[in-house]
């Protein structure tokens, strides 16, 4: 005990084990100055390099800053913060709909105080809290999927990692592309990049952003290029990146392209580097296809899936009844939802008009867990797989339904947290 390295506080280490004794969890809100004492230090030890700086917690306070779109929630044994759970408002499109989606971050337990429930007992909070303010959906980036899979999300196609080289490139300026590009510092546009952003979060499943507050820090650090693919007096597409020297390499973030002119137009950006640049990387959505942009394209996918630092997202469903209005197929299936605290029931789900309608009963004709709900709304599983999976158990015609109601989809998270 005396080994293990107790950075909360100056407080002699083992304290912890004492504090853990017999005195009750409570779990509640922390914010401010509080944080420095309770969250912060948590998330060093389990993310950070640790220990930290002596005046650690002065560096923290001089950032200390209000995050309206955040919620913190800690468990404290008596007075000892032992665990903690971020919980962040975002927007999320799901099947056309875009919904209040809850984004789970900051997952952490102090090491004398795991394996004791605490983060059971705060997710399950959190979840609880966020789904009554009205978040419908929740996503997470996990370090290992079987644990948050206890909690009901379901697996995410993860995002491709692309390294495109110049080899080839060439040929994209002759390509004949209307439209134009304009290029920046994202200090001076970011209006414009976080419109271009909404109005994807508007057309593409599964795509969610943080508030603009949140995502202000891009314009404050100004440490991007941003290229925009014009088309039509709209954005069509976006790239921020950064260089790193001549013949190295064009670090993109993602590139985003609302069609197949504004991803073009960004090519050929990219193309009046071909020889100064080695290669060029950025994020793509998972089902974009590279392969076929143009011929004799020369790229490396270098997508990786493994925790705990590049693990796939993962989803899950808040409210069933907050999902009326999502793109549905024209199919009716009444289902019972187990095992679970915040969709478990019987439901009838209708696709008029191509929305979903949600009615509470009806005579089930399949079960289904958390995981089978979200899988089938977020399009990631076909009907007849969840039985394979341990998420539910469809018959053939309730898979046909459902397969109509939910076709197969997808989600591309983009935000990361
Ligand atoms: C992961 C972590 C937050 C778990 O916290 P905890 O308070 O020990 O978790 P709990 O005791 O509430 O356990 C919750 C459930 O997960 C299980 N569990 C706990 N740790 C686990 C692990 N490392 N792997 C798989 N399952 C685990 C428990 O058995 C329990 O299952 P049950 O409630 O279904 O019976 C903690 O180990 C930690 O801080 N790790 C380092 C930081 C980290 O990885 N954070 C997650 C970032 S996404």
């Amino acid at each position: 005990m005396n080994a293990t390295p107790d950075t909360t506080t100056d407080r002699p280490a083992g304290h912890h084990a004492e504090a853990a004794g017999d005195a009750p969890r409570t779990i509640r809100r922390v914010s401010g100055e509080e944080l420095l004492t309770s969250t912060y230090p948590m998330h060093a030890y389990a993310f950070g390099s640790t220990p930290p700086p002596t005046d650690q917690v002065e560096r923290w306070r001089a950032d200390l800053a209000p995050a309206d779109d955040r919620v913190t929630l800690v468990a404290f044994t008596g007075e000892e913060p032992e665990a903690t759970a971020v919980g962040i408002s975002l927007r999320q499109n799901v099947r056309g709909k875009t919904l209040p989606m809850l984004g789970v971050s900051g997952v952490a337990t102090h090491p004398m105080a795991r394996r004791r429930g605490h983060i059971r007992a705060v997710l399950t909070q959190l979840h609880g809290e966020m789904r009554d303010s009205g978040h419908v959906v929740s996503t997470l980036y996990p370090f290992r999927q079987s644990f948050y899979e206890r909690f009901g999300y379901v697996g995410f196609p993860k995002a491709r990692a692309i390294r495109l080289h110049a080899r080839g490139l060439e040929r994209m300026l002759r390509a004949d592309v209307p439209g134009e590009v304009t290029f920046h510092r994202i200090g001076e546009v970011f209006d414009d990049y976080y419109a271009a952003t909404e109005a994807i979060l508007a057309e593409r499943h599964g795509f969610s952003i943080f508030s603009k507050q949140s995502t202000q820090g891009l314009a404050k650090e100004d440490k991007h290029w941003a290229v925009f693919a014009r088309h039509e007096d709209e954005i069509v597409g976006t790239l921020l990146y950064r260089t790193n020297g001549f013949g190295a390499e064009l670090q993109g973030r993602h590139l985003l392209a609302r069609n197949a002119v504004g991803r073009s137009l960004l090519l050929q950006w990219l193309a009046r580097h071909h020889d100064q640049y080695a290669s060029f990387t950025f994020e793509l959505p998972p089902d974009e296809r590279p392969d076929l942009w143009y011929v004799d394209l020369d790229y490396a996918d270098e997508t990786k899936v493994s925790g705990p630092l590049h693990s796939a997202p993962m989803g899950r469903i808040l409210s069933v009844e907050g999902l009326a209005g999502i793109g549905a197929g024209p199919a009716r299936a009444s289902v019972e939802v187990v095992d679970d605290p915040f969709v478990a029931g019987t439901w009838t789900l209708t696709g008029v008009g191509g929305a979903l309608e949600v009615q509470p009963g009806g005579t089930p004709t399949a079960t289904l867990t958390p995981h089978g709900l979200a899988a089938l709304v977020y399009g990631v599983l076909d009907p007849a797989e969840l039985s394979l999976q341990g998420y539910g158990t469809v018959d053939a015609d309730t898979a046909a339904a459902l397969r109509t109601l939910f076709p197969p989809a997808m989600p591309y998270l983009h935000a990361a947290f």
